[in-house]
């Protein structure tokens, strides 16, 4: 496990593996019988996508978004883009979008009016991060939440500061 000397562990990899292996079980039992489309946002997604599917016991089928917001300094504008979309349709599929982290919900927000307008049978969100106190759009409730957080900046675990730190094991606030 990388210790870095300017990050402090705030949920430690034991803790976040069994979470998110709770997770999976409660997912099994909600989708029993069902086979699950997974949208993973990258690039912040991608640890938890893995992990998350491990421990679920269902078909599961992938597919991949990338999509950015633009915004000066370290608040976001609020300009959401997608740079990558699906490479196939998910018309009357059950799809589940896994996401890192909710901030202020306006990733959230486009990203499931883009997907609800193409008829999926279902569409569930899981993420492993929710920061409510940060909420300026809240027209979407993630139906699985890792953990909910206070009003921090967190790295590791998929989540980067100026795009390193994704491959901590854990996840971290910065002290300095
Ligand atoms: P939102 O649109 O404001 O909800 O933010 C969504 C995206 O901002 C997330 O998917 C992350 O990529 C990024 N983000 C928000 N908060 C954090 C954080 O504390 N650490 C790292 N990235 C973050
Ligand atoms: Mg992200």
């Amino acid at each position: 496990m990388r210790k870095l000397e300017n990050v402090d562990v705030m949920i430690g990899e034991e803790e976040l593996q069994r979470r998110i292996k709770e997770l999976g079980e409660q997912i099994t039992r909600d989708y029993a019988g069902k086979t699950l489309l997974i949208i993973c946002i990258l690039k912040g997604g991608v640890m938890f996508t893995v992990d998350l599917s491990k421990s679920l016991d269902l078909d599961v089928e992938y597919e991949f978004m990338d999509i950015s917001s633009y915004g000066a300094g370290t608040e976001s504008s609020g300009i959401v883009k997608i740079e990558m979309d699906l490479k196939r349709p998910i018309f009357e599929k059950d799809v589940m979008l896994v996401e890192d982290i909710i901030d202020t919900g306006r990733t959230l927000s486009y990203v499931v009016k883009h997907l609800r307008s193409q008829k999926p049978k279902s569409l569930a969100v899981c993420t492993l991060l929710d920061k409510p106190d940060r909420r300026v759009v809240d027209d979407v409730k993630p139906e699985y939440i890792g953990f909910t957080i206070p009003d921090k900046f967190v790295v590791g675990y998929g989540l980067d500061f100026d795009q390193k730190m994704r491959n901590l094991s854990y996840i971290g606030i910065m002290n300095a």
